[in-house]
């Protein structure tokens, strides 16, 4: 993909389906019983991932546009695959299946692209070894593909080193088949999908929060059945993220974003382009299947660096290659810090992202858990190398917009993980 600089993107657009909650309606809707009924379903690679596995574990998935169907069995009505289930690029789908898996009476093994079985998994293992389950690294390096004989499970309650929804959303699921109440604190809130979701399917969860510091705990006791729901997803605020960013970055734009999910676990991005004086404003706030939605309404403006680190770190961690992209169009310094979960994503984004922005031109420092950016400096246009990191393409073409000269985004198909419609909502902008 080619790209160059423009002026005055205006219109009104949605985006595509929120990439986490389609992936929960899926596996929910599949251990649910009866029918889930999802409408604005994610219809992008990772989530296309979760739907080829459950189909593989014996479930009736029907597929229409973004309409998708799901004939759940169950907690008890999945049933063995009869080869390895293929993960392909999704952390997500990995993660929170083998919660699932762990506590099946069958053995299964699954396994993703080069991408993903590189991703640490001993986050999981660890966890889901303690609660008695048999789940190990194939080639023994604490990666995927995984084997995951049938266990007993029983109830523990497990401190995380790291904010991660995926871990979390993993051992709660384990907790469905667990023989207790099964617990999980992490440092801070990571997002509450899967907690927000599951209740509505019935099941008895609960989240609390310490007062004296940002720890989260969220628990779950087995014994109830979930029940097949009627959903629809949110728009995705990381996909609307580079919408917000190219509002805010190319001149004379005003951008309607329409339908967004702002669960304030998603929406420190939102935070972010105030503190760099972004002029945002939320219109239309509701609040559906406990998720809460807005329309958002960006208009160009003038940015200045800022300092992102903390408990705020969690809840914009996919958005942060396109915030660094703003931060290099911003005037003065912005340090991330806090986030060295950037290393174990689709790549080591603290690299890909810094080496790309210094290929325009920036000054970008990479440091142990995030990095320096010395904005303001004019960007040039670039050769950018994604990895076939579908965030890294999608950062990068937005930096492209405000770039002098052309950008070339390598392997830029990869935006389909996400958001296969991406350059189109462009089109409709112009
Ligand atoms: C996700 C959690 C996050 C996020 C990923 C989706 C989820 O990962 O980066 O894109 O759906 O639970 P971690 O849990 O590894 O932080």
């Amino acid at each position: 993909m080619e790209l160059c600089s423009i002026t005055g993107l205006k219109g009104k657009i949605t985006v595509p389906g929120d990439k986490s909650i389609s992936h929960r309606c899926v596996m929910f809707g599949s251990i649910a019983e009866g029918t889930t009924e999802v409408h604005h379903f994610l219809t992008g690679a990772d989530c296309l991932a979760t739907i080829r596995c459950f189909r593989a574990l014996g479930i009736d998935i029907e597929e229409n546009g973004s309409s998708v169907t799901i004939h759940g069995k169950g907690l008890r009505g999945l049933t063995a695959p009869s080869g390895m289930l293929d993960v392909g690029n999704s952390g997500t789908t990995t993660r929170l299946l083998s919660g699932i898996l762990a506590g099946q009476p069958f053995e299964s093994r699954l396994s993703g692209d080069n991408s993903l079985n590189s991703r640490p998994m001993k986050r999981i293992i660890d966890p889901l070894t303690q609660m008695g389950a048999k789940i190990s690294s194939i080639r023994g390096n604490g990666c995927a593909p995984l084997l995951i004989a049938p266990g007993e499970l029983h109830g523990i309650h497990y401190e995380s080193p790291v904010a991660s929804a995926q871990v979390k959303s993993c051992i709660l699921l384990a907790g469905l088949y667990a023989d207790g109440e099964t617990s999980v604190t992490e440092p801070s809130l990571s997002r509450n999908h899967t907690e927000l979701m599951l209740k509505e399917f019935g099941a008895d969860i609960r989240s609390t929060y310490a007062l004296d510091s940002t720890k989260a705990t969220a628990s779950v006791r087995p014994g109830s059945q979930l029940c097949g729901q009627k959903i629809t997803v949110p728009g995705d605020i990381s996909s609307a993220a580079y919408f917000i960013a190219a509002g805010l970055m190319v001149p004379d734009s005003e951008i309607l974003i329409q339908n967004v999910g702002i669960n304030p676990t998603r929406a420190g991005i939102l935070r972010v382009c105030e503190d760099m004086g972004g002029d945002i404003t939320l219109l239309n706030e509701r609040i559906e299947g406990g998720e809460k939605i807005a329309d958002i309404l960006v208009r160009t403006s003038r940015l200045h660096g800022t300092t992102i680190e903390g408990g705020i770190i969690p809840t914009l961690i996919d958005e942060i290659p396109v915030i660094a992209v703003m931060a290099a169009a911003a005037e003065g310094t912005t340090i991330i810090k806090d986030a060295a979960e950037l290393k174990v994503k689709e790549t080591d984004r603290i690299e890909t992202v810094t080496d790309n922005l210094k290929s325009m031109g920036c000054d970008a420092v990479p440091t142990e858990d995030g990095m320096i950016i010395n904005g303001g400096k004019p960007l040039k246009g670039a050769t950018i190398h994604s990895l076939l990191d579908h965030r890294i393409a999608m950062a990068f073409s937005i930096a492209a917009l405000v770039a002098e000269g052309n950008t070339k985004i390598l392997d830029s198909k990869c935006v389909d993980v996400s958001y296969p419609t991406f350059y189109d909502t462009f089109e409709e902008l112009l």
